[in-house]
């Protein structure tokens, strides 16, 4: 197995704003976090841990904790969705051994228009379990994300909410949006997409148009 990193955050219930306390670099053990802290994390209520995990090293313990988590938060089945996405990052938020919180993202190609295409870290299945939100644990993952995303040219989302993303200094994207199926340019009018400057992001016209290579199920 590789390694994988966790990382301790704290968040202070009211305070909206976490802290990076301690990263601890760590062999992962496919059984959970206690196993791969060598011990169970003895963390106050208020503690959140978060462990990057590519989709491949996910065991099916963990795969059935994140679909629980989603179903949960969507309120419907979302093992389709995680399928049609294919593979990704994830970043999984625990209190105490429970998981509480998700992310993942995948890797898309957006293309403003007359620019290069730009190597996207597209933000997927956002979710806390119902009974562990607002306190802060998905804006806690959202600013974990960001020190993940470094090889990355822009980070992109199709929001649900906006206030959450907003916050934390995503933007809408104001130009036309498409996809780009067989050589075409589809418009997709209906989607709003938020996306997010990182140190590589080139300079950006936001009223430009964008696209996104097509994909079955969401094209954004
Ligand atoms: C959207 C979602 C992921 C947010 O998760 P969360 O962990 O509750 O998010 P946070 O706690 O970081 O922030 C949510 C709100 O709680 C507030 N909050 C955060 N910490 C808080 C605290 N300690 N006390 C009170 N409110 C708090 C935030 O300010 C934010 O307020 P806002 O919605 O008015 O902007 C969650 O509601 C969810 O899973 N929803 C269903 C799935 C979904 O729609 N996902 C989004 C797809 S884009």
């Amino acid at each position: 197995m590789s390694p994988s990193a966790l990382y301790f955050i704290t968040g202070s219930p009211g305070a909206g704003k976490t802290t990076l306390l301690k990263r601890v670099v760590a062999d992962y053990y496919p059984a959970g976090v206690e196993q791969s802290l060598g011990v169970t994390p003895s963390l106050s209520t208020t503690q959140l841990v978060v462990e990057r995990v590519p989709s491949a090293a996910l065991t099916s313990t963990l795969t059935s904790a994140i679909h629980s988590l989603c179903d949960a938060a969507y309120d419907t089945p979302t093992a389709p969705l995680f399928e049609s996405l294919g593979p990704g990052e994830h970043l999984l938020g625990f209190q105490g051994t429970v998981l509480v919180s998700h992310l993942m993202w995948v890797t898309r190609w957006l293309q403003p228009a007359g620019a290069r295409a730009l190597k996207t870290s597209y933000v997927e299945m956002v979710a806390t379990a119902p009974d562990s939100q607002r306190r802060g644990y998905a804006s806690a993952l959202l600013e974990k994300f960001v020190s993940c995303a470094g090889d990355y040219d822009l980070a992109a989302l199709c929001p649900a909410t906006e206030g959450l993303y907003a916050r934390l200094g995503w933007r809408f994207w104001q130009g036309p949006l498409y996809a780009r199926k067989d050589g075409r340019l589809l418009a997709t009018p209906e989607e709003r997409v938020m996306i997010l400057i990182l140190p590589r992001t080139p300079l950006l016209d936001l009223d430009a148009p964008l696209s996104v290579e097509w994909r079955p199920g969401e094209v954004w």
